[in-house]
Parts: structure tokens; C-alpha cells; sequence
């Protein structure tokens, strides 16, 4: 994911960048850039590769000045280069821009621009955007904003972007759609973001800029409009996020931090909304809704990612609590086909950033066909949150990491709650076991701080499995979608190629692939379906042999390793 920071205001504004883009990282890039406007004019500096790379080839610049923007790449229109890199500068020098997001249309309009003589330096869509801004400044006469607000109206995909120009060095515009773009508040001072931690060291006071909204910082004061050029009055929120929470704090990674902060995590998300001596479970945010959802014929979550499988797990709470039919969808299936929604059905979004752009169309697509909108999210502010009638917070503190780990226990933590809640309203629930589960509930973080004290353990057997090219991870119930948060952590985080299934599927056709190089990871925890588990483990245990040749490489067999019954 591509990261912004920008600068305006009285500080050394590339040392500041240079961190920000820093804190950024964790989103993952491919290259990495400055624009400042110093002495010598409007000045673009990147480079492929790391923030550190960039850093290294500018020792003998003149980098003073106290506005800027910045950019991490993630490459989309374009391999990573240092030409594709971002910020790009219009074809006449005068603006740089940073974007994240994609341009649907960039084709047309680039060819248009072509026509007009327009020569591109790079092949990214962002490159065409700044063109055109510069285009439209042209041809009406009109100042950058002006151009950048009737840009807006003809481009077609989602973006934040922050422009800076050469012709007003003090100047820095800024206009998102689709994609977030949080304004830190200072002194005199503004900072622009792609989220709020690069800023929060200056300032814990933001705004979260609106869809078709532009902010421009002009001789120290910010002004935000609308695409209709009325001016808005953005609410600052403050934010309670502290630094050390998104520092390493002493682990080699931010996701192995994550990982040790999950009992802190789970008892933050339980604390206030659950009290077993009491009897006292209360989730606030949906609080108004909570007859409404248990009175809804139908619940669906979209989300995607490990929040669908957050999802998958609930679908088995909520049907079995609460007996209201669940269905789980991915949010980049939901919102490009014609889904039905009837009145009263209820449509949760789960998100870790609140910003993910398929959950966010496929909640705005729900919300407009007349569907009750729950947002579960784990930042705060997020445009997520903002749109749904109402919701809960994850409370799961910052997620820096890119693999989710924290955020889904957290998920998984509240939605369990919501479960219970909206069962108990419902009736469907006895009163002892309402009482058994906050008991329960109130013992998760404990039983994470046992599980984790296995970390030893672990490290030596994911040793012993280092090289393995394939895994399979099977579950059985809620136990299925964890395994395939298991499979997906292990692709994402180790590239080995990962499978998960519901256990008793091997036999459909999976069970063929195994033999004694594929490790079988099987989530077997003492509930209903202990006994079956264990029979699913010994089924794989028999193919170690059983596919096999006595040279110890698989045999072809004509039944494609599936038992004969
Ligand atoms: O922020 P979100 O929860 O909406 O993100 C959705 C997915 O991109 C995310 O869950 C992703 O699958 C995980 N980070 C993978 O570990």
C-alpha cells in the first residue's frame, strides 16, 4: 500500500517526511520520494527502493525548507522504478503531486493530453493526474485548487492526493476520494497522511478529510471545501493514540509484537462492555440497534481478508446464539454484483483500518438499498465507522503490521459479544449460560498469555518446517475460518504455499496431496468435535505410508489418493 506525508508549517520539513515515510513502512512499498520547495526552486527527489536508499543519495542536496510531500510506492501503473516513483512533477514543472489510489480512466485522458502535446516522463496514472490538473489550470484560467476541484469531477477511481507548486512555495493542496487522508492540526502547523501515525508525534488533533473533499493550507490557515466549493467545517477529533504504540518496543517485528500484545488487546476490547460478577454485558455503540438486529430475518458481513475469516467464525456464533441465518461475503464480490437486500436485513462491515475500499463500497451499496449498517472497526475515526449507522470498536490498539494477528482476536472478541447480546435480547439465550459465557470471556486474556508462554516451542518447530514448499491447515466448526487465517498468515508472512479446509473436505479430494513432506497443521481444541478431529488426524497420519512408493516418492494411483469407501 503506497503511504503519504506532507509538511507545512515552521520545522525542517524533509527530516520530518523522511520520518513519517519511516512509520510507514510497515504498509509495504517498492520505492520512495520527496518534493521541497527550496532555494533552488520545486525539487523532486526518488528512488527505487528503501526510505534509507532515498536518504543516502541526497547527503550533498540542499533539502531546507518547510513544506514538502512524500511518498512510499506500491507499484500499480508501472514496474518499480525510479521514474515511476512518486512525486511526479506536471509536464511543465510547476507542480509535484502525491497519490494513492488508482485512476480507472488515466487511458483517455492520457492519450487526450497527448494530443495536446503533453510528453510523460513515467507510465503511472499519477503522472496523468497532475497533467491534467495542470491541463485544466490552462485552459480556464483558474488557480490550482479550482483545477484540482473540476479534475475531480472527471476523473474516475479512487484517490488521496496532495499537490504542492513552485509558483506558491507555502502551499499545499490536498483532496481524497476513496482513499484516506488524515490532516494533523498543529501550531501553525499542518501535516498531511495516509493514516494518523506519522503524525501523531506532532499532534493528536486531526481531521479526516470527507470523499470529494479539498483542503488547502494557504499563509498558515486551512480551509476545507466540498466538490460544490462550499466550505466545510471539518470536526478535529482528538486522538488517543500514543507513540509507544506504534513503535517495536523491543521485538524484532511489529506483527511479533502484536502477537505478545493480544492479551492486552482482548481485555481492552472486553473492558467496560463485560462484567461476569455483575451479569453485565453492554456494547454502547449499538445499543439503539440491538432490538433491530435481533429482530432482523438476516445478518450479512462483508469484510475481506482476515476480517471475512472474523466473519466465517461469527456466522457460527450468531447462527448458533442467536439463530439468526448469517451469510459472509467477500466485499469485492458483494459490491460488482446486484446482491439483494430485503428490509430489516442487517449488513456488518469488519474492518481492521475502517478504510479498506471494497468493504467500504460494499457497505455504502448496502446502506443505499436500505439495509441497517454495524461497522466493526478497529481505528477509530475511520471512514468505516463514519458511514454506518452504528457499530463497535475493536479497541485493539494500532495494527502496524501488515499480517493481521491482534486485530482478528479482537474482531473475533467483539462479534462473540455482539452474538451474545443480541441472543440474550432475543430470548434465544438461557441465563446461565449468558452468565457462563462473560465468565468465559473474562478468562480469554489469561488463556492468550498461556498459549503464548508456548513461543519457545513454536520457534523450534516451525524450524523443523522451514523448508516446506506446501501446508495444510484444517479445522472443523469456527475452527475451519481459523484455519484459514492460519493458511493465509503463513503465505503472506513466509510465501510458503498454504491450504486451509474444513477437516472432513480432505477426503473430497485435498487428502490426495498428502504425504510425509506435507505438513499438516490441524486446530484441535477440546470442543464437540474433538473426537472427529482426532480420527481426521490419524487419516492423515495413515498417508504417510499409504502414498508412498518404496523409493519414498508418490505414486500415481488412479483414485487420485481418495479412499475407497
Ligand atoms: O483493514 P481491513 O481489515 O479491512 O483489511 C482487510 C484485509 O486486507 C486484511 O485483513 C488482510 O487480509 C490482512 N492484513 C492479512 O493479514
Amino acid at each position: 500500500m503506497c503511504g503519504i506525508v506532507a509538511y507545512v508549517g515552521h520545522r525542517d520539513a524533509y527530516p520530518l517526511i523522511i520520518k513519517g515515510l519511516k512509520r510507514l513502512e510497515y504498509r509495504g512499498y517498492d520505492s520512495a520520494g520527496v518534493a521541497l520547495n527550496t532555494g533552488d526552486g520545486l525539487q523532486v527527489y526518488k528512488k527505487k527502493g528503501k526510505v534509507s536508499d532515498l536518504e543516502a543519495s541526497l547527503t550533498d542536496e540542499n533539502l531546507k525548507s518547510n513544506v514538502g510531500i512524500g511518498h512510499t510506492r506500491w507499484a500499480t501503473h508501472g514496474e518499480p522504478s525510479d521514474r515511476n516513483s512518486h512525486p511526479h512533477y506536471s509536464h511543465s514543472g510547476n507542480l509535484a503531486i502525491i497519490h494513492n489510489g488508482i485512476i480507472e480512466n488515466y487511458g483517455a485522458i492520457k492519450l487526450n493530453l497527448q494530443n495536446k502535446g503533453y510528453e510523460f516522463r513515467s507510465d503511472t496514472d499519477s503522472e496523468v493526474f497532475v497533467n491534467f490538473i495542470e491541463d485544466i489550470q490552462k485552459e480556464t484560467y483558474s488557480s490550482i485548487e479550482e483545477a484540482i476541484r473540476l479534475a475531480m469531477q472527471e476523473v474516475v477511481g479512487a484517490y488521496a492526493i496532495v499537490v504542492m507548486s513552485k509558483e506558491h512555495p507555502d502551499q499545499l493542496i490536498a483532496a481524497r476520494k476513496g482513499s484516506p487522508l488524515v490532516i494533523g492540526v498543529g501550531e501553525q502547523e499542518y501535516f498531511f497522511a495516509s493514516d494518523a501515525t506519522p503524525i501523531i508525534e506532532y499532534t493528536n488533533n486531526v481531521i479526516y478529510l470527507d470523499d470529494f473533499q479539498i483542503a488547502v493550507v494557504r499563509n498558515g490557515e486551512l480551509t476545507v471545501k466540498n466538490i460544490e466549493n462550499i466550505i466545510q467545517s471539518p470536526y478535529i477529533q482528538h486522538i488517543e493514540m500514543e507513540l509507544e504504540a506504534i513503535e517495536k518496543g523491543g521485538y524484532e517485528h511489529f506483527m511479533l509484537k502484536e502477537i505478545f500484545e493480544q492479551p492486552r488487546s482482548v481485555k481492552d476490547c472486553l473492558r467496560g462492555r463485560v462484567n461476569a460478577d455483575e451479569g453485565h454485558l453492554v456494547l454502547g455503540g449499538l445499543r439503539e440497534y440491538l432490538d433491530d438486529i435481533a429482530k432482523s430475518q438476516r445478518i450479512v458481513i462483508v469484510a475481506c481478508g482476515t476480517s471475512w475469516h472474523a466473519g466465517l467464525v461469527a456466522e457460527y456464533i450468531f447462527e448458533e446464539l442467536a439463530r439468526i441465518p448469517v451469510e459472509v461475503e467477500y466485499a469485492s464480490e458483494f459490491r460488482y454484483r446486484n446482491p439483494i437486500i430485503q428490509e430489516g436485513d442487517v449488513v456488518i462491515a469488519i474492518s481492521q483500518s475502517g478504510e479498506t475500499m471494497d468493504t467500504l463500497a460494499a457497505l455504502e451499496l448496502a446502506k443505499s438499498k436500505g439495509a441497517i449498517i454495524l461497522g466493526i472497526c478497529n481505528v477509530v475515526g475511520a471512514s468505516i465507522p463514519r458511514i454506518s449507522h452504528a457499530g463497535a470498536y475493536t479497541h485493539a490498539g494500532p495494527e502496524i503490521g501488515v499480517a493481521s494477528t491482534k486485530a482478528f482476536t479482537a474482531q473475533v472478541s467483539v462479534l462473540t459479544q455482539m452474538a451474545i447480546a443480541v441472543a440474550r435480547r432475543k430470548g434465544s439465550l438461557h441465563e446461565d449460560t449468558f452468565r457462563r459465557f462473560l465468565f468465559e470471556l473474562e478468562r480469554i486474556p489469561e488463556k492468550i498469555e498461556k498459549v503464548l508462554k508456548n513461543a519457545e516451542k513454536v520457534e523450534q518447530i516451525s524450524a523443523l518446517f522451514s523448508n516446506a514448499r506446501n501446508f495444510i491447515y484444517l479445522g472443523r466448526g469456527l475452527n475451519f475460518p481459523v484455519a484459514l487465517e492460519g493458511a493465509l498468515k503463513l503465505k503472506e508472512i513466509s510465501y510458503i504455499h498454504a491450504e486451509g479446509y474444513p477437516a472432513a473436505e480432505m477426503k473430497h479430494g485435498p487428502i490426495a496431496l498428502i504425504d510425509e513432506d506435507m505438513p499438516v497443521v490441524f486446530i484441535a481444541t477440546k470442543d464437540q468435535s474433538y473426537e472427529k478431529i482426532v480420527s481426521n488426524i490419524q487419516e492423515v497420519k495413515a498417508r504417510k505410508e499409504g502414498n508412498c512408493g518404496s523409493n519414498g516418492r508418490r505414486q500415481a494411483n488412479s483414485n487420485h489418493g481418495r479412499p475407497r469407501h
